[in-house]
């Protein structure tokens, strides 16, 4: 059962990207001001909570996955008051709140690595990875940076090489050091002290690396690259055998879960990349002693063809066992679903019957702002581009701001997002799928997506049961049980554009409504036009 303590258990969680949700200070840039005067709206969709993207004093040369302070507010957010105040509005509108901790590496600007690159005697000397070169000059090992080339930075101050997994502005921790993982503690406390009810914790499966820095294996001939990466980037071209995912990073997480215990009712999300991301899900989040969750990117970058969705379920339930997931369909760091999973003739059908499916699954689901109102990824020009990652890849790969421009509030020129030029361009296209607009129209699918979760959340199955799957005679459809306390839901799913029919058994006791979506039933036989859900009690 749900209960205010475990209330991430099948929660829903709305990830918020603050440079883009809402600019109060009208410099082009979002900010926390902006955040909370948006939290009514946010309570309004039903979530259990919301989810900032780095909100901490940062060069922002990741946008804030580089913190400089992790004790502090970037002054273009706002203050540690101005934080305060967010999390005081959203306790009293019945929302938790999330934070990023992006605890792997920090800015090089950060006074602990400034210190640590001084020489190899500092007191921060072993803070971060730091390794000679070989004797022909060349990086310690073959490990890659996920943004392109080495991993390893030459510092022509301490004379060694440094590590980064991402950009060279990123060096990482070195979490063999008790010092670095006591004071990543001690700053997570100083955020819970706070009233943060949880994390989300960036590359957590990163925090570690082999201080043996054997090179990585290649991936071996005929076998898939299982490490997700948005185009063919070399970094898949290994099995991360050594830079990441290492044993040792287990008793870490149970350390931390152990100093979150201590504050009943707040949670944690780890996004795991990996090469297998199900085996290290369960490693992570089974046994109640290490992570609650683990963000699970199996629905954001592949196509969720029938077939698909049930070997996800599948390997699911025999690797993860009694791990939680927390699904998604969009994040800060994918193509906007709408687009990417292609035009269908009514482009909103497919968006719903998706996050239809995510709210059906056992786990929990992330919503990522603007999801709710179908919004297409945004054509950023050459120009506009700010995503490090996407500049040097352009026009192959653009990067990440076509998922980041600003959220569109209502149809004017800068959907009512800010009254200046925002740090990037507001989408043309999505301003008609504004908030106003869909507010105005009951037919707009927010009014749909907001119906679908609140009446989710009043199905203790849907958030809270085991689940299995269930044959219905059409390879189309994708059917669920779920089962919570003696009561037993049936889900059958139409992800494709034309209607189907199949036969559910004979077990079906009530068909539900009030979750908006339309079936025909006779008898045993069900019909589901493109596109919708069924949803029924079975005895
Ligand atoms: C975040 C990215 C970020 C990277 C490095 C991730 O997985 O979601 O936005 O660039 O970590 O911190």
């Amino acid at each position: 059962m749900t209960t205010s303590l475990n209330w991430w258990k099948g929660g829903v969680i709305y990830q918020i990207y603050p440079r883009s949700f809402m600019d109060a200070n009208g410099d082009g840039i979002g900010d926390l001001a902006g955040i909370t005067s948006k939290l009514d709206y946010v309570a309004s969709l039903g979530v259990d909570a919301i989810w900032l993207s780095p909100i901490f004093t940062s060069p922002m040369k990741d946008f804030g996955y580089d913190v400089s302070d992790y004790c502090d507010i970037d002054p273009m957010f706002g203050t540690l008051a101005d934080f305060k105040a967010l999390i005081d509005r959203s306790h009293e509108l019945g929302l938790k709140v999330m934070i990023d901790q992006v605890i792997s590496h920090s800015a090089d600007a950060h006074p602990w690595f400034e210190e640590s690159r001084q020489d190899k005697t500092n007191p921060k000397a072993d803070w971060y990875v730091w390794s000679d070169p070989k004797p022909d000059g060349s990086p310690p090992n073959n490990w890659l940076s996920i943004f392109g080339g080495s991993a390893w930075k030459w510092d022509s101050r301490r004379l060694q090489y440094y590590l980064h997994n991402f950009l060279e502005s990123q060096p990482d921790f070195n979490f063999h050091n008790p010092d670095v993982r006591k004071a990543h503690l001690d700053n997570m406390r100083f955020w819970l002290d706070m009233g943060v009810d949880g994390f989300r914790l960036d590359t957590v499966n990163f925090y570690f690396h082999s201080e043996g820095l054997e090179d990585n294996p290649p991936v071996p001939a005929g076998e898939p690259k299982t490490m997700g990466a948005p185009h063919d980037n070399p970094y898949t071209y290994q099995r991360h055998v050594y830079d990441l995912s290492r044993p040792e990073n287990l008793d870490f997480l149970k350390d931390m879960r152990a100093m979150m215990d201590e504050y009943p009712g707040t949670t944690t999300v780890g996004e795991i990349g990996d090469d297998f991301p199900l085996k290290r899900m369960a490693e992570y989040t089974s046994g109640g002693d290490k992570l609650h969750m683990a963000y699970t990117f199996d629905f954001l970058n592949k196509p969720h063809t029938p077939d698909y969705i049930r070997d996800v379920l599948k390997n699911m339930q025999e690797i993860v066992g009694d791990g939680w997931p927390c699904w998604a369909l969009s994040n800060h760091d994918v193509e906007r679903s709408r687009t990417r999973w292609g035009a269908n003739e009514d482009g909103e059908a497919y968006p719903l019957v998706a996050l239809a499916l995510i709210l059906s699954l056992r786990g929990s689901v992330c919503l990522y702002q603007g999801e709710e109102l179908g919004l297409p990824e945004a054509d950023v020009p050459f120009e506009r581009i700010q995503d490090p990652y996407g500049i040097p890849l352009w026009p192959v790969f653009k990067g990440r701001d076509g998922c980041r421009t600003p959220m569109v509030w209502d149809k004017s020129l800068l959907g009512g997002f800010s009254t200046v030029e925002p740090w990037l361009p507001v989408s043309k296209e999505q301003l008609p799928l504004s908030v106003a607009e869909q507010e105005a129209n009951p037919d707009a699918l927010l009014h749909k997506v907001r119906q679908l979760i609140h009446w989710r959340q009043q199905q203790p199955a849907l958030v809270n049961g085991e689940l299995s799957q269930r044959d219905v005679n059409n390879a189309q459809l994708v059917a669920l049980v779920r089962e919570y306390q003696g009561e037993r839901l049936l889900v059958v799913l139409n992800m494709t554009g034309e209607s189907q029919q199949a036969t559910v058994g004979a077990d079906i006791m009530t068909e539900l409504q009030g979750h908006g979506f339309v079936s025909t039933l006779n008898g045993q036989t069900l019909t589901l036009p493109a596109y919708q859900a069924f949803f029924a009690k079975l005895s």
